[in-house]
């Protein structure tokens, strides 16, 4: 469309126009794209495919020329004054990099086509040293200067100036409009790839020249940004050539000059350009894209690296974190095998707010599961060996399946590197000896402590007799029965204390068990037997009727510190039950008390063939026989607990716990 209508324009505009003849005097052509213009061209000017005119590009330090092809009649042969004539142009000065300055143009009437091509950028292709203001050139030019040279005392690098002669210019003004619905003139940057409209007026009569610019949308202002009244009569010669000038940068940083529509009209008003029918110009900014690939692309390679790294980085992290150590024999154990992220998650990261208390074998945190929302006590148990770890598995897994109303449950394990976690099922109320000792907020009432006694005793008489191996639980007492949401008493930590015997814990040669509750021979030989148990439940019926550690050195002075003394005090005495524990008044059963007691004392013998079975002590308990006269045993001498000197093991290991500061 553009194309054919140019050429039509063209067409109209040429055909009276012999070729290389004057043109006459109200000659007049448009062009809204420059295709088959027929202009003539030098240097770097070349019509594009697409019909723009481009004066220079970005090849450095070259000029280029663009005139209409034939002369033009500036004056009549009778009379030597100058016509009017009027001229319109779109042109946009687009830099190669956006914020340099660059090179200017110019539009420009003179004598000749073949102007200097000393590409001296200054002289934006018009002049040379020589020749710049000298009176013969018989040039006049309207710049576009987007370069401030001091010497020819441009007003800055952005500005409009009427040259004559020479690039000093008449008259100049920094680039800028009045638009026709505004008071003051706004600025434009010449080289910012915008297009832009400028008309030159000369009106013969009054000797006035105005030059007006705009932005392409704007409608031609009323105002012209440079009226100057001179007199073009001496510097148009009657025949001229009119075109457009410029000269490209000398440095990398070129700037290409476009004319996009042009329309002059001698003696008349110009025909507008179209401003539809031009033809595009280049994307602007393709160095801008350029730019991207050099600095943006990789910056974004660096940004996505330092993410992936930072990704990779956390997940290792996290990896390691929640690693675990997981063999293959323990694949067998899937079910019971947690995973320590879970735990992880369910303790809040074992946070101290979590810590529910530290036991002999670890600290013990509260959780909820993730997966199922199952409360959970999770104890962390920390291991030096790997050898035995297979087999306490094995056995932890295998006690793991026991399940008695009076047991804690153990729901599983999992395994990281020297440490060892054991996840049991959460008892609500927490262990019994918060119940008992040192002022309790909260106490038993008989029937429940006993009731407890009855339960722990079951549980054990399961652990001994009941499963399909015998397990002994090792360290019974009070603080290792819990008791759930119904006060029940169950025995927690059973089959822990094996450990030592698989050899996973730090201290191998120590005896596993607690102070006041390891039963003589065992403190001898390391042996545990059921009736270890059995006189360690024996310290705890007397912990648990009597509301006291079996061994308490903060103990009034006439209740002798070794809980088992006092109550064997009592019984010589003949009245056992001033044993029972003061909080309880006389707010319990007499004959259950006793029996306690008693079966305590029993329990506690230090000769095992005496002690009784747990399955007697339940028949004891439940009243289904009759608990033998404790006068009829041997009680002295054998009666180790109650007599501190003749045991010199026993004392031996009181006088170390006393040492050791009461704990
Ligand atoms: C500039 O234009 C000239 C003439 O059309 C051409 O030979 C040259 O390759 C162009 N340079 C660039 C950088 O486009
Ligand atoms: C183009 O201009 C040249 C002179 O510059 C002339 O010789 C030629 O005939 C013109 N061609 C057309 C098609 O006008
Ligand atoms: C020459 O032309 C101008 C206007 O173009 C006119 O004012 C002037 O009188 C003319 N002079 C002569 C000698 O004809
Ligand atoms: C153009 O001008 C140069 C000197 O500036 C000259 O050498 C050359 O012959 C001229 N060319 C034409 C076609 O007039
Ligand atoms: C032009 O003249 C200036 C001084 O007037 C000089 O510095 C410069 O080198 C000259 N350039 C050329 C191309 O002769
Ligand atoms: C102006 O140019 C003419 C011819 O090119 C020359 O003879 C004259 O010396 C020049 N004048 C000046 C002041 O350079
Ligand atoms: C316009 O440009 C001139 C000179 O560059 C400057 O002094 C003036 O502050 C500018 N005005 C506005 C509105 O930016």
């Amino acid at each position: 469309m553009t194309l054919k209508l140019g050429t039509a324009v063209l067409a109209y505009f040429l055909l009276p126009f012999a070729a290389g003849a004057a043109a006459s005097d109200d000659a007049g052509f448009i062009f809204q794209g420059f295709q088959q213009s027929n202009l003539s061209l030098d240097g770097l000017a070349t019509v594009t495919n697409n019909g723009l005119l481009r004066i220079t590009n970005t090849t450095i330090s070259q000029t280029g020329h663009a005139f209409y092809p034939n002369p033009i009649n500036f004056k009549s042969t009778s009379n030597s004054s100058a016509f009017s004539f009027s001229t319109q142009f779109v042109f946009a000065i687009v830099p190669d990099l956006s914020g340099l300055t660059g090179t200017g143009m110019a539009f420009v009437i003179a004598p000749t086509r073949n102007l200097t091509k000393v590409p001296d950028s200054q002289f934006i292709g018009l002049f040379d040293n020589s020749t710049n203001g000298n009176q013969t050139n018989h040039v006049f030019a309207v710049e576009l200067d987007t370069y401030q040279n001091q010497d020819f005392g441009d007003i800055n690098d952005n500005h409009v100036g009427i040259d004559i002669n020479s690039v000093i210019s008449k008259v100049s003004m920094p680039a800028s409009y009045k638009a026709n619905n505004k008071n003051s003139f706004e600025n434009l940057t010449l080289i910012s790839g915008q297009q832009m409209q400028l008309w030159v007026e000369y009106d013969g009569m009054d000797r006035r020249i105005d030059v007006t610019l705009a932005p392409i949308a704007a409608a031609k202002p009323h105002t012209p940004l440079l009226s100057l009244r001179y007199d073009l009569s001496p510097i148009l010669k009657q025949t001229m050539y009119v075109g457009f000038s410029a000269a490209s940068s000398p440095l990398e940083i070129g700037t290409s000059h476009f004319i996009l529509g042009w329309s002059f009209k001698m003696n008349g008003v110009e025909q507008a350009i179209d401003l539809s029918q031009l033809p595009k110009l280049p994307r602007f900014g393709h160095k801008k894209v350029s730019k991207f690939f050099t600095v943006g692309l990789p910056l974004i390679c660096i940004t996505f690296l330092l993410i992936l790294i930072s990704g990779v980085a956390y997940y290792l992290r996290r990896k390691w974190k929640f690693a675990e150590v997981l063999e293959e024999w323990e694949l067998a154990y899937g079910p019971h095998r947690f995973k320590y992220k879970d735990l992880y998650i369910a303790t809040k990261g074992f946070r101290e707010q979590e810590l529910l208390g530290e036991g002999g074998f670890g600290r013990v945190y509260k959780g909820v599961l993730p997966t199922n929302m199952v409360e959970v006590a999770v104890k962390k148990v920390s291991h030096r060996a790997r050898q035995g770890m297979r087999a306490f598995i094995a056995e932890i897994v295998s006690i793991g399946r026991l399940r008695h109303r009076n047991l804690v449950p153990l729901l599983g394990y999992c395994r990281r590197k020297g440490e060892l976690l054991l996840v049991y099922e959460f008892m609500s109320n927490g262990s019994l000896d918060r119940f008992l000792f040192n002022q309790p907020k909260r106490t038993l009432n008989w029937n429940q402590r006993f009731r407890v006694i009855k339960g722990v005793a079951s549980a054990l008489l399961h652990l001994h007799e009941e499963w399909e191996q015998v397990v002994i639980h090792r360290d019974v007492k009070a603080s290792n029965v819990l008791l759930d949401g119904e006060l029940n008493g169950r025995l927690g930590d059973f089959g822990l204390a094996r450990l030592y015997d698989h050899g996973t814990l730090p201290q191998t040669t120590h005896v596993a068990g607690s102070f006041g509750y390891l039963a003589p021979e065992y403190s001898r030989t390391g042996r545990a037997t059921t009736k270890t148990d059995v006189y360690a439940f024996g310290a705890f019926l007397l912990e648990v009727a009597c509301g006291r550690r079996p061994i308490d050195p903060r103990a009034e002075p006439e209740e002798s510190i070794i809980l088992v003394d006092w109550v064997f005090l009592c019984w010589k005495e003949g009245d056992i039950l001033q044993a029972v524990d003061q909080k309880l008044g006389a707010e319990y059963v007499k004959e259950e008390a006793e029996l306690v007691l008693k079966l305590g004392l029993l329990c506690y013998h230090s000769e095992p063939n005496l002690r009784p079975s747990m399955r007697q002590v339940l028949l004891y308990l439940e009243g289904s026989v009759a608990l033998p006269d404790l006068s009829s045993l041997a009680m002295r001498g054998s009666t180790v607990g109650f007599d501190v000197s003749t045991d010199k093991c026993f004392s031996h290991s009181v006088a170390d716990y006393l040492l050791s500061d009461g704990r």
